[in-house]
C-alpha cells in the first residue's frame, strides 16, 4: 500500500494540467464560432466595397453592436437572403448561433481589447 499511494497522487495530479488544458481548449474553441459564423453568414454582404456597407467588428464599438443586435439586425436584414440559399438569413441561423457572432463582434469590435477585421 506504501508504495502505491505516491503513484496514486501522482496519477491524481496529472489529471489537473489535463483538465485545464482541456477546458481551455473547449473554451477557446467556442470563439472560432462566432467568426466563423460571421464570415459565412455576414461577410457576403458586408466585405470591402459591399453595396450595403462593410462591417467588420472593429468598424463599431461594443455599445453599437449591441444595440445593433438588439434593435436593428431584424428589420434591416429580415427580408435578406444570402447569396445561393432559399432560406431567409435570420430564418436560418439559431439564437445560439447569432448569439456567438454578436459576442464576436462585442469582444473584437473597435474599443474592445483586441480589435479586428473579419479575414
Ligand atoms: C444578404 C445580405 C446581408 C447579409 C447576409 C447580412 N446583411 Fe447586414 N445589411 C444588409 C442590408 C441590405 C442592410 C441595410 C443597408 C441599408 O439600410 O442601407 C444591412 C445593414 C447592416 C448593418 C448596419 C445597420 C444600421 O442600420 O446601422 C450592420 C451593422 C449589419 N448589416 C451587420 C450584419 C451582420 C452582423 C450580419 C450577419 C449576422 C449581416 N449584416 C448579414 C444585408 C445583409
Amino acid at each position: 500500500m506504501r508504495t502505491i499511494k505516491p503513484k496514486a497522487i501522482l496519477a491524481a495530479l496529472w489529471m489537473i494540467p489535463l483538465a485545464i488544458v482541456l477546458t481551455t481548449n473547449a473554451v477557446a474553441g467556442d470563439k472560432p464560432n462566432g467568426k466563423e459564423l460571421y464570415k459565412a453568414n455576414c461577410k457576403a454582404c458586408h466585405d470591402k466595397g459591399s453595396k450595403f456597407g462593410e462591417f467588420t467588428p472593429m468598424t463599431l464599438i461594443q455599445d453599437q453592436w449591441r444595440g445593433f443586435f438588439k434593435e436593428k439586425l431584424v428589420p434591416a436584414h429580415k427580408d435578406v437572403t444570402l447569396p445561393g440559399q432559399s432560406i431567409k438569413l435570420l430564418d436560418s441561423l439559431t439564437p445560439e448561433q447569432m448569439k456567438a457572432i454578436e459576442k464576436f463582434c462585442v469582444d473584437h469590435a473597435a474599443d474592445s481589447e483586441q480589435p479586428q477585421t473579419c479575414t
